[in-house]
């Protein structure tokens, strides 16, 4: 076992340096054909030339979500799969980890595919699978979201896992659990799949592991790989001589002869798509928006926040609370020059690479808020220092004097002087019980907390309860939506 250890980590080593100097070769072929169409020196670009070519791929090495909708049991069975990686993923990092736990896998032996439960049609294929699919293993990757609760893509699966009364015997299963430990609810729904798959009679054959976002989630889910592959093979009895080395996850052509038009200067996807703009623009063709206004919001120290326009006329774009911009930045050409000279690279070659890993998609990160008529609205804002840190000192201010916002209550934590307005404990309550909502945004560690300390210590004050009644007063608060974080730490 320890000597596939050592193969194993000699292998990778190989394939990143690999992988990280095709990599830089991408960058300064892209940069150097950017300075250079720069300077007018039409001569030398016709030599840089890039040409992505698809291949037919006759035989993955692993697959991905993409292609994997319906019976996940057909998919195993006709592609051969044993084990079967379902994650519940939100920003992906779930997601990702699948994709590595599915290419280690393959690679030991024991053909692995990954699987987005949101295109699961029948979750009776759970019940079957450890009968159907000879030596199978079902791994289960679950991040936690809000207050315990699964992720988008998880929520069909984690509904039918709390109703279902079927017997999982003949499951063989391990779950990874995702989450953060500044949250209340740490790794809920990892610990709930793990323990509720035992109840219908699944079979655990590795412990669960659990990986703190607060923390460095990288190594938890390393070191609990590290174990979980010498107990899968002994388990399924695999001798590691058994363990196949797959090939590379990309393929490597160079080109001598291309045509211009051919070449990706950048696009994510349509060749001339920058310099030929053209709608439909999504992710995948990019509105190149002008910046029109760009200015610093912290009027002094050493913080920096900056207050950004981008011009998306004629896009026919709109933006919506949630949505995301991407910054398209570029490399310095002298370091880029440098760099290739010390690696003795040259940047007038034109290659390929074919990518022989299907791509997986990731579900929008957040659900975005609705629009609602407002009532009275009251906004506190706490910031360090009201000379340097004051966000939208100027636009809060006419907002509340307009009469947008009904009271603006601002903090200083670093002021020699501490000034703050204060609000009435009462009114606050008067507020919650009146059907009010509750958000929450910023530090997760302290200030979120120390939010809802103070919130509960209103409830108890001025709704009469007692401590466990205002805990769970504030519980249903978030269970309806009305106590809403995002936070962070
Ligand atoms: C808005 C938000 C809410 C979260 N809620 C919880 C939670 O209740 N419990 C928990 O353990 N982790 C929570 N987390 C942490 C995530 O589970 C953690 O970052 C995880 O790595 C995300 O995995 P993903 O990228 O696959 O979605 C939350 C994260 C965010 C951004």
């Amino acid at each position: 076992m320890a000597s596939s250890h050592d193969g194993e980590s000699s292998y990778f080593s190989y394939l990143d340096v690999f992988l990280l100097g095709v990599f830089i070769l991408v960058l300064f072929l892209i940069v150097r054909k950017f300075r250079r169409r720069a300077r007018g020196d039409d001569e030398r670009v016709k030599k840089l030339q890039i040409n992505p070519v698809i291949k037919q791929i006759s035989s993955p090495v692993y697959s991905s979500s993409l292609s994997t909708s319906g019976s996940f049991i057909d998919k195993m069975k006709t592609r051969k799969k044993r084990v079967l990686i379902l994650y519940g993923s939100q920003t992906g990092t779930g997601e990702e980890f699948s994709n590595r736990l599915a290419k280690d896998s393959s690679r030991l032996g024991l053909p692995a595919m990954t699987f987005d439960p949101e295109d699961c049609t029948d979750w009776d294929d759970l019940t079957r699978v450890g009968q159907e699919v000879e030596g199978s293993l079902v791994i289960f990757v679950m991040a936690t979201y809000g207050e315990g609760d699964p992720t988008d893509n998880a929520q069909e699966f984690f509904d039918w896992l709390k109703e279902t009364t079927d017997n999982l015997q003949g499951l063989k299963y391990t779950v990874f659990g995702l989450g953060n430990k500044t949250y209340e609810h740490y790794n809920e729904m990892g610990r709930y799949v793990d323990q509720r798959l035992e109840e219908l009679g699944g079979e655990r054959i590795y412990v669960r592991g659990e990986g703190d976002d607060d923390g460095n989630i990288e190594e938890d889910f390393i070191t609990w790989k590290e174990g979980l592959w010498p107990e899968v093979m002994q388990y399924f009895k695999i001798d590691s001589s058994q363990a196949t080395a797959v090939g590379r996850e990309y393929e490597f052509s160079l080109h001598t002869e291309i045509s211009t038009d051919e070449v990706f200067t950048g696009e994510p996807n349509r060749l001339g798509s920058y310099k030929n703009q053209k709608v439909p623009y999504n992710s995948k063709n990019p509105f190149l928006a002008p910046v029109t206004v760009i200015r610093e919001l912290h009027k002094g120290g050493d913080r920096s926040c900056m207050h950004i326009e981008l011009d998306i006329t004629g896009s026919k774009l709109s933006y919506v609370a949630g949505d995301h911009v991407a910054i398209f930045p570029m490399n310095d050409p002298q370091q880029v020059e440098r760099i290739g000279e010390l690696l003795g690279i040259d940047l007038d070659s034109v290659f390929s690479l074919t990518n022989v890993d299907p791509e997986a998609t990731k579900p929008h990160p957040f659900p975005c808020p609705t629009n609602k008529k407002l009532g009275a609205t009251l906004l506190f804002f706490g910031c360090r220092n009201c000379a340097h840190d004051y966000l939208y000192q100027e636009e809060l201010e006419e907002y509340e004097s307009k009469g947008i916002l009904s009271g603006l209550y601002v903090a200083f934590s670093r002021e020699q002087i501490q000034f703050c307005r204060f609000v009435s404990r009462k009114e606050v309550w008067e507020l919650i019980e009146g059907q009010g909502f509750f958000y929450v945004c910023g530090d997760a560690r302290n200030m979120a907390r120390d939010v809802q300390n103070t919130l509960l210590s209103i409830i108890k004050e001025h709704g009469g309860k007692t401590e466990t009644e205002a805990t769970e007063y504030i519980k249903k608060l978030q269970k309806r939506g009305r106590y809403l974080q995002d936070v962070w730490s």
